[in-house]
């Protein structure tokens, strides 16, 4: 990943600290008025209220990425999300077609706070990814594993996917992207996350005893046996998000005890122990969908990100929604996009001087949008 250098700032950023709520929205909303259809801001569901209200379109990672693909008049996106989510946005809004289309103009990505990354995503760094890859090599022949990363992962990765015939999956269509991978190939790599891989394969029959994790900080073979490995399907990586990995079975059977009648609603990156007690797991676009969806009078606990949790309760007042966990799991990083950042970032953009532009160099760029763009082919 590379960031454009930038002219300096016309405005620094601590003054907007000081500023006051009403203060923010109403400068932040003067610049998306002025800048109409030029400017195209995307939110993911976890983002707080303050800010989601913000974006032209919100959604789950997979949908952001499609409208990131599909935007044509806007000349500038701002990314109400974390860092993979820009890098994905800028590969898929500056593809060589779109550039083509806008006489080679790029369309800036910012992120609002550079520090919105995400934990499982610098959980599986290129180096070890590297080396996991060819340590599997003295023992299985690679070209029978399709090297398939969860878009929560640097641009690298997707580019390490891209060339070697891999692909990239969300939590919507993980399921998918394993039918196809196996349709190929014997065997996948997966990672960062190692709930979605085993939750996604072994609801598709996969046992368990062929899905080893690999540690990459294990000393030989990821921390397994010879045998194991060459026995393997899926080939899980041993990272995980550390909101989800908060919920536990025991959370699920306390709310069932309690309420007989309540359904548990979770994401795909918690644990295999309560996807495996829920009564429905996807992804948070999959989580919006079904509570629109359900009678009024539906009792439900949702495990995935608080701030999403709680605008589904303000939102959805006709149904009962309680949090899954008695205790808070946010995430910490989505949450670092604020008023203050993002009013700060916008009025930098309109006046010519944009921050935190997230620019992907072109030779990872390129085989990230293979692996991505087989992803949005497969679904
Ligand atoms: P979704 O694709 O379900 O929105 O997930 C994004 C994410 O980061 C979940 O932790
Ligand atoms: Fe990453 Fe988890 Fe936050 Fe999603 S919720 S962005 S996976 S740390």
């Amino acid at each position: 990943m590379s960031t454009t250098t930038q002219p300096s700032p016309v405005h620094e950023l601590a003054p907007y600290k000081e500023l006051s709520n009403e203060a923010l929205q109403g400068r932040i909303e003067a610049v998306r008025a002025g800048m109409g259809s030029r400017l195209l801001i995307l939110g993911h569901h976890y983002q707080q209220d303050e800010v989601i209200v913000h974006s032209d379109l919100r959604g789950d990672s997979l949908q952001l990425s499609q409208m990131a693909a599909s935007s044509t008049d806007c000349r500038a996106i701002a990314f109400c999300g974390v860092h993979f989510m820009a890098e994905t946005a800028d590969i898929l809004a500056n593809r060589p077609e779109k550039l083509a289309a806008r006489d080679g103009l790029r369309v800036p990505v910012i992120l609002p706070d550079m520090a919105a990354g995400c934990s499982m995503a610098d959980m599986a760094a290129m180096e070890q990814v590297e080396s996991a890859w060819e340590e599997m090599g003295e023992l299985i022949d690679t070209d029978d594993i399709t090297p398939v990363t969860y878009i929560n992962s640097a641009a690298s990765l997707k580019a390490f996917c891209g060339r070697n015939d891999g692909i990239v999956c969300t939590s919507s269509n993980a399921a998918a992207v394993l039918e196809w991978a196996f349709q190929r190939k014997k065997r996948v790599l997966f990672f960062p996350d190692q709930h979605l891989g085993r939750n996604t394969a072994k609801a598709m029959g996969i046992p368990l005893e062929q899905m080893p994790v690999w540690d990459p900080y294990a000393d030989e073979y990821g921390g397994n046996t010879q045998d194991q490995l060459r026995g393997s399907r899926v080939l899980l990586w041993k990272g995980h998000c550390s909101v989800h990995q908060m919920f536990t079975a025991d959370h699920v059977r306390q709310f069932r005890a309690k309420y007989p009648d309540i359904k548990i609603l979770v994401h795909p990156e918690c644990p295999m122990e309560v996807v495996d007690l829920a009564d429905i797991s996807g992804s948070t676009g999959t989580i919006l969908r079904t509570i629109e969806a359900a009678p009024a009078g539906t009792r439900w606990a949702i495990g995935t990100e608080l701030h999403m949790v709680n605008r589904l309760k303000q939102e959805h007042p006709e149904q009962e929604i309680h949090f899954l966990s008695p205790i808070v799991c946010m995430c910490a990083t989505m949450y670092r996009i604020d008023l203050a950042h993002l009013c700060w970032s916008l009025e930098n953009l309109r006046d010519g001087t944009p921050v935190n532009v997230i620019e992907v160099d072109a030779e990872t760029a390129h085989w990230a949008l293979f692996a991505l763009q087989r992803m949005l082919d497969v679904v």
